[in-house]
Order: structure tokens, then C-alpha cells, then sequence
């Protein structure tokens, strides 16, 4: 990645109100996010359960939005094909979750998706070292997955300067995304460490001023 690109700012709908998702989507379009975060929970690799296909299915012809599918499930190779047939643009998912990580993302790749690792807090960057050449992104969890609304891990920052140095010594081109806890006061030190997009959920959802909050994460210069 270029290192003055800009910053993607993607909402994640898991702060949305669930009674009113067309409207909520309409939120994201008129505050300008780039792309929508879809926050897919099992009740079993995260202690929480939030919505499948179905809803993804649903929400599909009501925006253009690139769909972030964000699978906090175990076994995610059994359900690719499921949200790929639902609509998701990207498919990440955890590297905890699952063994053969180059398989799996090949099959995404197989179906013209982009193809993203996330990985929790525990979990050291350099375990993702074989996988970092071939996926399209790699999501820094920077709360414990399973809920909106915690507080960033300041640990995180350095998560991403590691991940950039490593993306540069091993000549590979995936963009950093940063989910967790990213809001007014977090988002200059993630953008300043090198992070390409912005996973943002309650900070938006919860903005008196939606479109100014977007505004300012897409005017974040990574290196300024
Ligand atoms: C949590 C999800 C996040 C969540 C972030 O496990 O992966 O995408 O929506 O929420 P905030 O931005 O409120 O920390
Ligand atoms: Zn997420």
C-alpha cells in the first residue's frame, strides 16, 4: 500500500439499532463510509451471537457498500461459501479459528474475493508470518473479539508498526485494518502506525455527527 493513501473507513454495523438496519445503512451512505463491517459471531469462538447470510443476503441490494465480512466463528472454511453466496466482497477470517490457512484463503481467492486473517490480542504477530504473502488484509483485533464498545488495547499500536515492518520485509501487499475500540481520540495513533482502514462501530453509531467523524478518519495521514 501506498503510504499516503487514504484512510477506508469502515462502520461495522454490530452498533447499529437491529429494528432499523435500511435506515442504519442509509447512515453509513450519507456519512460517506467506505466500506460496511459485518461482524459474524458463533456464541462459540466469541461468547456472543450476532447475524448469518440471511441478513448479509438482505442488506445486499440496498447499497453498493464493499461488504467486510468479518467471520468470528469457529470452523470459518465450513461457512465461506455461505456469506460469498450472501454477498461479502472480502471474507476475513481468525487465524485462531482455523489450521489450514493457505487453503482457505485460496478458496476465497478461488471465488474473486478478497481475502483477509484476523487475529486476537494473545496471538503474536509473527505466528501470521507464512500467511501475511498471501491475504489481502489482516485485521489487528485490538479489544478481545465479541462485543462493541471496549476499550482499545494500547498494545495494538505497536501490532500495526510491527505488521508494516514485516509487510515491507517480506515484499507482501496486504492493507492493515484495526477493529476495536478506534473512536476521535484512538484513531490519530492507529492512522500514525500505519493502518489502512478503520473498523468503527459504537464511535460511529453513537456520533451526534456522523459524517464529520468519517471525514476525519478519511483525512488521517498515515505518515503525515
Ligand atoms: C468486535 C467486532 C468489532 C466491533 C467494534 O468483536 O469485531 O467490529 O464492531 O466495535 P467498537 O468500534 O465499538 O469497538
Ligand atoms: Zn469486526
Amino acid at each position: 500500500m501506498e503510504s499516503n493513501s487514504p484512510i477506508i473507513a469502515a462502520p461495522s454495523l454490530l452498533a447499529a439499532d437491529f429494528t432499523m438496519l435500511a435506515a442504519e445503512l442509509q447512515k453509513v451512505e450519507t456519512a460517506g463510509g467506505d466500506w460496511l463491517h459485518l461482524d459474524v459471531m458463533d456464541g462459540h469462538f466469541v461468547p456472543n451471537l450476532t447475524f448469518g447470510p440471511p441478513i448479509i443476503q438482505a442488506l445486499r441490494p440496498k447499497t453498493a457498500k464493499f461488504f467486510d465480512v468479518h467471520l468470528m466463528v469457529e470452523r470459518p472454511a465450513d461457512l465461506l461459501d455461505a456469506y460469498i453466496d450472501a454477498g461479502a466482497d472480502a471474507v476475513t477470517f481468525h487465524w485462531e479459528a482455523d489450521t489450514h490457512h493457505h487453503r482457505t484463503v485460496q478458496r476465497i481467492h478461488d471465488h474473486g474475493k478478497k481475502a483477509g486473517i484476523a487475529f486476537v490480542p494473545s496471538t503474536p504477530v509473527s505466528a501470521l508470518e507464512a500467511i501475511l504473502p498471501y491475504v489481502d488484509i489482516v485485521l489487528v483485533m485490538s479489544i478481545n473479539p465479541g462485543f462493541g464498545g471496549q476499550k482499545y488495547l494500547p498494545e495494538s499500536t505497536k501490532r500495526i508498526a510491527h505488521l508494516v515492518q514485516l509487510r515491507s520485509e517480506l515484499g507482501a501487499h496486504f492493507q492493515i485494518s484495526v477493529d476495536g475500540g478506534v473512536n476521535s481520540q484512538t484513531m490519530f495513533e492507529i492512522a500514525e502506525a500505519g493502518a489502512d482502514i478503520l473498523v468503527t462501530g459504537s464511535a460511529f453509531f453513537g456520533s451526534s455527527d456522523p459524517k464529520s467523524y468519517i471525514h476525519s478518519i478519511k483525512g488521517l495521514r498515515k505518515f503525515p
